[in-house]
């Protein structure tokens, strides 16, 4: 009887973790499916994987570590090569960015693409993007994959803009008449000493929708990369109170 109660618990511990690890392995193949087949929404303009070529858009083989508008063979339009020469990198986490609302995130490129609203799809469509683009030349299967150590995300590529503090101080004219100098003031936090990487990453925020706040979106949508850059080093270098 004894012996038997043991039986039946220890079978049931082990369907649990069978069941918790059968699901687990699962998941991985699930989700780059959903990633292939989100990739449907782009597949007429582009083309992924080895030999790939160039449609409406630039192929995107090997597009992550790859500097924005670089392609060989494709004619980008100047938003698009400017933002390279920003220092914007294609990496799962910027393309995300980019697909929210291509527009926004590069105003004046030329990809007519509405936008990708959905956090968990936009996840699922990077990972795929970034386990199939294989930067490895067609005739060479086992060449390393190219990643680049360049700038790799917004925040990085704003910080390293250097912004201009005077400059700064001047657009923040617009930011102080509710964002007090002396700190909190009506539920609107006070961004005087926040540090510039946090601070960017916000505007950053604002800008996708990751942050919701109406108000705020409306103030970020027509700020420059070179803009933001310049009021995080003025409120950055401000000594909070
Ligand atoms: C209607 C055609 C079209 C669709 C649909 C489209 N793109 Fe594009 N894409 C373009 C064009 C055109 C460009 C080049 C834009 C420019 O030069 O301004 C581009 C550029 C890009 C780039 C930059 C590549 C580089 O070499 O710098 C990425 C990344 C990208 N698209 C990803 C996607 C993803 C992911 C999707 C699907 C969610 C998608 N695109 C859907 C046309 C499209
Ligand atoms: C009309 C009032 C208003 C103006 C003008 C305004 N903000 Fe804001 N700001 C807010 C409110 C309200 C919040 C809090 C929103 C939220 O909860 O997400 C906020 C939040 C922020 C945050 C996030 C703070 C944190 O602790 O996470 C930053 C950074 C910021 N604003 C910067 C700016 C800058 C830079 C400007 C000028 C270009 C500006 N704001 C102009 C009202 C304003």
């Amino acid at each position: 009887m004894l012996l038997g109660g043991g039986n039946i618990l220890s079978f049931a511990g082990w369907h649990a973790v069978a069941a918790c690890c059968i699901w687990l392995a699962a998941a991985a193949p699930a989700d780059a499916d959903r990633g292939e087949r989100l990739f449907g929404e782009c597949k007429a303009c582009h083309d992924i994987g080895a030999n790939a070529r160039h449609k409406v858009g630039p192929h995107l083989d090997g597009v992550i570590g790859r500097v924005a508008g670089s392609v060989d063979g494709f004619r980008y339009s100047s938003a698009m090569v400017a933002a390279g020469r920003k220092g914007l990198v294609w990496t799962a986490a910027t393309i995300d960015a980019y697909i929210v609302r291509p527009r926004e995130f590069i105003p004046g490129n030329r990809m007519s693409f509405r936008g990708m609203a959905d956090a968990g799809d936009r996840a699922a469509l990077t990972g795929w993007i970034e386990a199939t683009s294989t930067a490895r030349p067609a005739d060479d299967p086992n060449a390393p994959v190219a990643v680049a150590d360049e700038a790799t995300s917004f925040t990085d590529i704003v910080l390293k803009m250097k912004g201009d503090p005077e400059y700064g101080e001047y657009l923040a004219g617009e930011c102080v008449t509710c964002h007090q100098q002396s700190g909190r003031a009506d539920g609107i936090p006070s961004i005087v000493g926040l540090p510039a990487p946090y601070f960017i990453r916000a505007l950053f925020e604002y800008k996708t929708n990751v942050r919701s706040n109406e108000v705020m979106k409306l103030r970020v949508q027509n700020l420059g990369n070179d803009e933001i850059a310049a009021l995080a080093a003025y409120f950055s270098s401000l000594e909070p109170r």
